[in-house]
């Protein structure tokens, strides 16, 4: 049993700081992006299925899993799931649910500190007389590091340790004193900001102060069913991606929060308010600032384009600009406002990302939570450094593909499996309902042990095969081409690897150089991490073996 002694203050303490984990980046950057990407309309069916067939089974399970394992004194996913299934390997699966959150909060944290950093530009007003393109080469110049408008040397440096700090102190006070704390404070008040800014969203009037298109322009655009695109697996997959990423399931953090859960506590409640707090974030709140705001400035056509370059572009270099067309007051309230949701958004998740890592040197090997705490803060910093020094060489990309995307669904097929087929339904249903405060939907027993199992497989291989153009029809008759984006491509570089062979300038052909040089030293960092994590869950279970002969299980 292990020595590890955390638990959580309260009820609400616990759904907030679940909550808090789901809530996050994702939901105001990432989910109405993916939505305009994916034909505006035609996204929102699929993706609210995910969430019905993939999201909620997936809540259950991990909760299940996790209270079940802190029955026994585990707080990460190696020693969880070891003592759900009796083959040996399984500890180095959960593997996964480390180091995932390691290599998210690398790039996570680095994300986090701009908010921070934007919150403190948006008081100081340094976006006020900016032109559009002046905020955008603000954004350029600060992940380059040439931004010192503070007289700060490599700014982004300084408020990437800043953000590292606050996390890693908080994590250090424990999750009753620290991280429910935190999300105590942080979910009301991103919830209070994001009221406001949605307000302002959906209130925009064409031709008051410069605005183009009323605010039902965006949001039409967002929720007017289009079926067409209905059946576009790609559709599909982009859809169970953002359910991943939004609900922040397939990484681990939820086992570890629910193992200290007490023995017989609900959790199928818990489960449930958390994940639908997240989704009235995402789809009430996320939906209703970022695109609203931009077509209402911008109009449809510019915004699909600059939504094209990725969620950050909208997010950093956009909006901060639009918000000053409400006048100087409050577009500094605005911005403050909007970057201090991030922030709030994103510190309730990067914790999450911290408990893992801290709860297993603490089962495994004794360390004391503020030293494990500071030795997650240290990691991060390290593994951060190369996403914010390499940023423009796809370093950052890369960790959010493999870390943030792929491996999600990898974890979340094993324990899927494991928990419907090798731990055994009928248990895995007792785990789900005991002590539930409310009456589960005996469908869900099936769903758990038939649907989701499936759609995460189709899932993994349609992301690990997607054809060319993403024409699957044609992949189905016959012609399968791999996409550059499928993942067996991105593995073997073919995308950066076609630009180089066209590339002319030798400018260009030296950055694709390096960037090919970049993508690959980073996931070989990556997998050392990956290694160094299993080698420690080898060292710690020949310790168990030691110590009590074959450990409890
Ligand atoms: N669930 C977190 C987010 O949405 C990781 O950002």
């Amino acid at each position: 049993m292990s020595a590890n002694k955390e638990s959580w203050g309260s009820r609400l303490g616990l759904i907030l700081a679940m909550a808090g984990s789901a809530v996050g980046l994702g939901n105001f950057l990432r989910f109405p992006v993916q939505a305009v990407q994916n034909g505006g309309g035609a996204f929102i069916i699929p993706y609210l299925v995910c969430f019905l067939v993939i999201g909620i089974p997936l809540l259950w399970i991990e909760w299940a899993m996790g209270r079940f394992g802190g029955k026994y004194g585990h707080h990460s996913t190696p020693f969880i799931v070891d003592t759900m299934g009796k083959n040996r390997l399984w500890k180095y699966i959960g593997v996964f649910g480390i180091w995932t959150n390691v290599a998210i909060a690398a790039y996570y944290c680095y994300l986090e500190s701009w908010t921070l950093s934007y919150m403190m530009h948006s008081l100081l007003g340094t976006f006020k007389d900016m032109e559009q393109g002046g905020v955008a080469d603000f954004f350029n110049n600060y992940v380059n590091l040439n931004t010192s408008t503070l007289g700060l040397p490599y700014e982004p440096i300084v408020f990437f340790v800043l953000c590292l700090l606050i996390n890693t102190y908080v994590l250090s006070l424990g999750l009753a004193k620290g991280v429910e704390r935190v999300a105590k404070i942080g979910m009301p008040l991103l919830i209070i900001f994001g009221i406001f800014l949605a307000y302002k969203g959906f209130t925009i009037e064409a031709g008051e102060s410069g605005a183009i298109n009323d605010s039902s322009v965006g949001l039409n655009y967002l929720w007017t069913p289009n079926f067409d695109e209905l059946w576009s697996p790609t559709v599909w997959l982009a859809a169970a991606g953002q359910i991943f990423f939004t609900l922040a399931v397939g990484m681990g953090t939820i086992h570890c929060y629910a193992a200290y859960v007490r023995e017989k506590d609900d959790i199928a409640l818990g489960a449930m308010s958390a994940g639908w707090m997240n989704e009235f974030v995402e789809v009430v709140l996320g939906s209703a600032i970022l695109i609203p705001i931009s077509i209402g400035y911008l109009g449809i056509d510019r915004v699909t384009e600059l939504v094209k370059l990725g969620g950050l572009g909208l997010g950093f270099k956009t909006l901060p600009y639009l918000f000053f067309q409400w006048g100087d007051v409050l577009g500094a309230i605005a911005g403050f406002m909007w970057f201090g949701l991030l922030f709030f958004a994103g510190i309730t998740s990067s914790l999450s990302m911290g408990t893992p890592w801290i709860g297993f040197l603490q089962d495994e090997f004794n360390w004391k939570l503020r030293s494990s705490a500071w030795s997650f803060g240290l990691i991060v910093l390290v593994l951060g450094l190369p996403t914010v020094f390499f940023f423009n060489y796809g370093v950052f990309d890369e960790y959010d593909y493999w870390a943030g995307t792929v491996s999600l669904v990898i974890f979340a097929l094993f324990e899927s499996i494991l928990f419907a087929w090798v731990f055994g339904m009928d248990r895995g249903w007792r785990e789900i309902t005991l002590g539930a405060d409310i009456q589960v939907p005996t469908i869900y027993k099936y769903i758990i042990k038939f649907v989701t199992p499936l759609l995460l497989l189709w899932v993994f291989l349609g992301s690990l095969f997607t054809p060319k153009n993403n024409d699957w029809a044609a992949a189905f008759n016959g012609s399968w081409e791999l996409d550059n984006s499928s993942i067996v491509r991105k593995l073997l570089n073919s995308g950066l690897k076609e630009q180089l062979a066209s590339a002319v300038s030798p400018a260009e052909i030296e950055r694709l150089q390096d960037t090919l040089f970049y993508v690959n030293a980073s996931r070989a960092l990556l997998i050392m991490v990956f290694v160094g994590i299993a080698l420690l869950v080898y060292i710690a279970y020949k310790r168990r073996i030691k110590a009590g002969g074959m450990y409890e299980k």
